[in-house]
């Protein structure tokens, strides 16, 4: 009787661990829908040279509710310790303005203004970060100019300069 006790309990183990090695490799899979997404952009994306030539409208809201509203509201209106982004067309209009607002999303960035620092997100896509901030500046605040909207390339341009969140804070336009 014993034995028999003793093998159900390692079966009972044994079901259990691959049980769990099933629910991590779909939790897993369900993570890597970005990457997959991400694979989907179309490569063309990469050198388009204006916004309009980019489909970047629902990219952008997909980005930002999935990466963004958490803390900046579904409105943009801000929650508790997380500033709002309505009006970041005056940061972008800012001198150095366009380069922070790529910088804030790839690297993060602690101003001191606020008490938490807002997070680097280096896995966006180039697309994905051009998408959220036209997002940002067309839905929560005055949309620029056609031109003035953000392309791939120039967030491209923006990776590996190796920023801490201080440094682009430090980086912030003094302007709004
Ligand atoms: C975990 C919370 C959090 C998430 C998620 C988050 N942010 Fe932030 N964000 C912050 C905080 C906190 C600040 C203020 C940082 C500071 O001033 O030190 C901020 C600031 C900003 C600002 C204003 C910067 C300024 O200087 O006025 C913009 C624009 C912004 N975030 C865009 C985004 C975008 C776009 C995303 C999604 C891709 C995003 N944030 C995701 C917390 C967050």
């Amino acid at each position: 009787m014993r034995h028999v006790i003793a093998n159900l309990a390692v079966y009972v183990l044994a079901s259990g661990l691959v049980l769990a090695a099933v629910l991590f490799a779909w939790a897993r899979s369900n993570q890597l829908t970005l990457t997959t997404e991400r694979a989907l952009e179309p490569r063309e994306w990469a050198t388009v040279t204006t916004a309009d030539a980019f489909d970047w409208r629902e990219l952008g809201e997909r980005t930002y509710v999935a990466n963004c509203q958490n803390c900046h509201g579904a409105k943009g209106q801000g929650l508790d310790r997380y500033p709002g982004v309505i009006g970041t067309e005056a940061l972008l209009a800012a001198d150095g303005g366009r380069e922070y607002l790529v910088h804030l999303v790839l690297y993060g960035a602690r101003t001191g203004r606020h008490p938490a620092p807002m997070p680097p997100m280096p896995t966006l896509s180039d697309a994905q970060v051009a998408a959220v901030n036209n997002h940002l500046l067309t839905h929560f605040g005055e949309a620029p100019a056609g031109d003035a909207l953000f392309i791939p390339s120039e967030v491209r341009d923006e990776r590996g300069l190796r920023l801490s969140e201080r440094d682009v804070g430090a980086r912030r336009p003094a302007a709004p």
